[in-house]
């Protein structure tokens, strides 16, 4: 069977995409075009774990294992404030929008996903969780002195609060590369606390 390209995400729900669109729209047309690969803003999802190329016949497995894990789990808020660059202004590679976690809830999911999917043979990340929305990745063949003004721009940005996200649940999401962009279709929503959504 085909393997799958997956992760597992929360969804930000319209009012905040609204937003990261109208910010992304502010920093397409102030940064040196070509110098980002903008990411469709309602394709913008926070990403809990990468799980890479799944084989098809394992997602019910993956589900399941989901499921258990956010059954004794509740529905959580964050809010999105914020902008920067990883893995600095400086070197720009991925342009993001911040997300605050202040009830540490979006941290103890987070661990709770790597808990249930590390069993299945997916490690856990060697690096600690830095919650963000990706709202694009620099070209890896733009001029040095683009990416320099890419940083520049994410820095003059007044981001301010743009909005809390109420999750009641989260999402096993295929990724589908193409040269557009990547396509991202839901396989599963499990719910925060039981209850299928
Ligand atoms: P990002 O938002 O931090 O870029 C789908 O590719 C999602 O999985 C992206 O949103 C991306 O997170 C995340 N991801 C994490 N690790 C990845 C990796 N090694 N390759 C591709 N995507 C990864």
């Amino acid at each position: 069977m085909a393997a799958i390209r997956s992760f597992v995400a929360v969804d930000l729900g319209a009012l905040v995409k609204t937003r990261l669109a109208e910010i992304q729209r502010q920093l397409k047309s102030s940064t040196p075009s070509g110098s980002v690969r903008w990411v469709q803003p309602d394709a913008v999802h926070l990403t809990l774990k990468f799980l890479g190329d799944v084989p098809a016949e394992r997602v019910g497995e993956i589900t399941s294992a989901l499921t258990r894990a956010c059954e004794p789990l509740s529905p959580l808020s964050f809010s999105v404030a914020g902008a920067g660059c990883f893995p600095d202004l400086r070197r720009p590679n991925v342009v993001w929008i911040g997300v605050e976690d202040s009830t540490r809830k979006l941290q103890a999911l987070q661990l709770a996903v790597e808990k249930a999917l590390n069993p299945l043979g997916f490690p856990p990340e060697n690096r600690s969780f830095k919650p963000h929305l990706t709202l694009g990745r620099t070209q890896r063949s733009a001029p040095v002195a683009d990416l320099r003004a890419v940083g520049e721009r994410v820095a003059a940005l007044q981001v301010g609060a743009l909005g809390t996200v109420e999750a009641h649940e989260i999402i096993l999401m295929r990724s589908d590369l193409s040269p557009g962009g990547s396509r991202y279709t839901p396989l599963a929503h499990v719910s925060l606390g039981g209850a299928k959504t």
